[in-house]
């Protein structure tokens, strides 16, 4: 039988995995196959430990006091560095803040800023929409010129026009189909003519080797709910160069980024280094709670969460192209252009996903017709890739996907 021959090949690597001892740090479900990392990360259980902790003492004893006294006013620094590690920035170049949409327009803006003398800004069109509005918003505001151009057509759009460019922004990995771009290829190919490279890590960040300072980035942002694991709408990091922070002019002064916040001066004198990224005060709780969320990552290094993320999305393929050779896979096969996704394409993507949520297997659709997979390398197991192949085999023969009971929408696909 395939389906043995398959486990067999999942229990072995099981075994010899090297974070095979992460997953008892995630409270999951029991038989619930999560593939949806990369949307929510699962419950830490240090995150779900320290509860009370930051709920009943901090915010209910020590109540303002927390401000100094649990270090409630460095956190988003403090848990910036912790997020530098795992995508390779040294310290003081990350902070903890807003929404990755947020940051998005700030670094949009100060980029624009620090290239006065060109006008033009490039985007995948492929990006995810937040990423392709706020560059939009950002041009209106400077007076600058979107481009869209994909990472691929990006060397010859360069050699064309890129005097003109003041930024390129790309994805690490492309939401929908799972590609991993080349981050040091692109950067240094921006770079040749001049301009400034944005990263958006949110697939990348606790899934890919991303190594920011080594290849020289300028700006990153990403969001913390997905593979970091931080929670619900915790917020999100973004990154700037040491090199840029002194002269970054980002649009939102607000009273966190000034240099002294509590001498309430009247006019705005941002703070040195990343911390004038800041804007208003943080969304505290779920700060902390992304704190201790990033204990799972204790000890892991990125490259080894991307060589286990890569032997997942290997055995997934591998299992779907024996148990359900028909079906088209949109993700890259190389595994140096892959994320931590595995995206197929079926024209009633929607159903499927429905008819594997309802078999204890959660991924998610995206329009118009794709079945997302995200196999978090913390704490996916090899053998949940079998099982996740062999129900999605099973629905497709079934024709399961076609049923009413799988076609219902509601807001969140
Ligand atoms: C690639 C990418 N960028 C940006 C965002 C938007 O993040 P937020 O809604 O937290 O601002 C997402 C959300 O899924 C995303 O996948």
């Amino acid at each position: 039988m395939i389906v043995d021959s398959l486990l067999a090949r999942a229990a072995a690597a099981d075994a010899t995995s090297p974070l095979r001892h992460c997953r008892d740090r995630f409270d999951l479900p029991a038989g619930l196959v999560y593939l949806d990392g990369n949307s929510l990360g699962a419950l830490p259980v240090a995150a779900r430990d320290a509860m009370d902790d930051i709920v009943g003492r901090q915010w209910g004893h020590d109540l303002i006091s927390s401000w100094n006294a649990n270090g409630w006013w460095d956190a988003p620094l403090r848990v910036g560095d912790a997020i530098g590690r795992l995508v390779g920035a040294a310290e003081g170049q990350v902070v903890v803040t807003d929404s990755t949409s947020v940051n998005l327009f700030k670094a949009f803006v100060a980029a624009a800023r620090m290239r006065p003398d060109r006008n033009v800004l490039v985007s995948d069109p492929a990006s995810f929409p937040t990423d392709l509005y706020l560059l939009d918003a950002a041009a209106r505001l400077v007076g600058a010129v979107v481009e869209r151009v994909g990472p691929a057509e990006l060397p010859d759009f360069l050699a064309e026009r890129g005097d003109e460019v003041a930024l390129v922004a790309v994805s690490s990995v492309d939401y929908r189909t799972g590609e991993r771009w080349d981050l040091p290829a692109v950067t240094r190919a921006a770079h040749g003519r001049g301009a400034l490279v944005l990263w958006d890590l949110c697939h990348g960040a606790g899934v890919l080797d991303v190594g920011l300072d080594e290849h020289e980035v300028d700006l990153a942002v990403g969001c913390t709910y997905k593979y970091l694991n931080g929670g619900p709408g915790a917020p999100a990091f973004m990154y700037v160069a040491e090199r840029h922070q002194e002269h970054l002019d980002q649009p939102l002064s607000g009273w966190q980024g000034h240099a002294e916040p509590f001498a309430m001066a009247p006019s705005f004198e941002p703070i040195r280094g990343v911390g004038r990224v800041r804007v208003g005060t943080p969304p505290m709780v779920s700060l902390l709670v992304l704190e201790k969320a990033l204990a799972a990552f204790d000890g892991v290094e990125p490259i080894t969460a991307r060589t286990v993320s890569l032997s997942l999305t290997g055995l997934f393929i591998d299992a779907v192209s024996e148990l359900c050779p028909e079906l088209e896979i949109a993700t890259p096969l190389e595994p140096e252009r892959r994320g931590s996704q595995v995206s197929m394409r079926h024209t009633e993507a929607f159903g499927v996903v429905q008819a594997l949520i309802g078999r204890g297997v959660v991924g998610d659709f995206r329009e118009p017709d794709i079945v997302r997979l995200g196999f978090a390398p913390l704490y996916t197991t090899h053998r949940e890739v079998v099982v996740a192949a062999s129900h999605l085999a099973e629905v497709l023969a079934s024709g399961e996907h076609r049923l009413p009971v799988n076609q219902q929408r509601s807001t969140v696909t």
